[in-house]
């Protein structure tokens, strides 16, 4: 019999494409409820038609202030509690490291880390013991790849996030771990690169991930709910889905 999440109740940031928008797909064909954050309209839109009116969709960007205090109050009045945060919402800037700006490193600190912790900050009072939290980290954060010396860094720091957050909240009873997606064609590198960089970036990918294939969103989806509903004896882990990148 198929496992079912009827009525739990979960947030995704960055749930309007890619990892997040699959995630959320999987958990509403299940039965849970969903919320799901991103900030551009387009996006937002595609979501809710794809998503067919089942899930919350609000505009939010994890990285301002106010709007995290929104999605408090929303989720509060949505749900009144919340059985799942996954905290997947990331932006990547792979440059050189001579090229990179100020800007740059800012932004990507902004959204992937000070933004991740501080979403978890304010949504944790609202989870019971028993709930838990999921972030968003990348294979990036043990490897020297070139040209994402920023983004790899602020993924490390997630990766040590959730082992200092498992410790804080397991007296609470809230598990926290991370999944640790290797290369997924979501199409986070086009939007982010000329298309002909993007596209030498996943060829490099493909030929390097011993399994010789990108990963698809749906795996790391099968990982999060793993991760949220099933390892009820895992907190402070971070998952590795990348065809053995990291490991082999
Ligand atoms: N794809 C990969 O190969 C890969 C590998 C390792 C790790 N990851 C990580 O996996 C996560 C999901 O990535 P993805 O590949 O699914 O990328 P994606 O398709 O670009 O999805 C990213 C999501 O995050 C949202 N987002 C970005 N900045 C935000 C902000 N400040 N506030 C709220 N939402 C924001 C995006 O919407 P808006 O831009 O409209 O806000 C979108 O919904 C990211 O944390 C990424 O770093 C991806």
């Amino acid at each position: 019999m198929a496992t079912t999440y009827e009525d739990k109740t979960v947030v995704i940031t960055g749930g309007t494409s890619g990892i997040g928008l699959t995630t959320a797909e999987r958990l509403l064909d299940a039965g849970a409820r969903v919320l799901v954050t991103g900030r551009s309209k387009d996006a937002l839109d595609a979501a809710r038609e794809r998503l067919g009116g089942r899930a919350v969709v609000l505009q939010s960007d994890v990285a301002a202030a106010a709007d995290r205090e929104v999605l408090a109050e929303r989720v509060k009045g949505e749900f009144g509690s919340l059985d799942l945060l996954f905290a997947n919402a990331g932006v990547t800037r792979h440059a050189p490291f001579e090229q990179v700006t100020e800007e740059q490193f800012d932004e990507t600190f902004a959204t992937n880390t000070k933004g991740l912790y501080f979403t978890v900050q304010k949504l944790v009072p609202l989870i019971p013991e028993g709930g838990s939290v999921v972030l968003t980290t990348s294979v990036a954060n043990v490897m020297g790849l070139p040209m994402t010396g920023v983004y790899s860094a602020s993924k490390a720091a997630v990766r040590s996030m959730a082992r200092t957050l498992a410790a804080e909240l397991l007296p609470r009873g809230i598990r926290v771990n991370a999944v640790s997606p290797g290369p997924i064609d979501t199409g986070i590198l086009q939007r982010s690169q000329p298309p002909e960089v993007a596209e030498k970036m996943l060829a490099g990918y493909r030929e390097s991930v011993p399994m010789k294939r990108l990963g698809r969103e749906e795996e790391i989806a099968r990982a999060v709910v793993f991760l949220a509903f099933g390892a009820t004896f895992t907190t402070g882990t971070e998952l590795a889905v990348d065809g053995g990148g990291s490991q082999l």
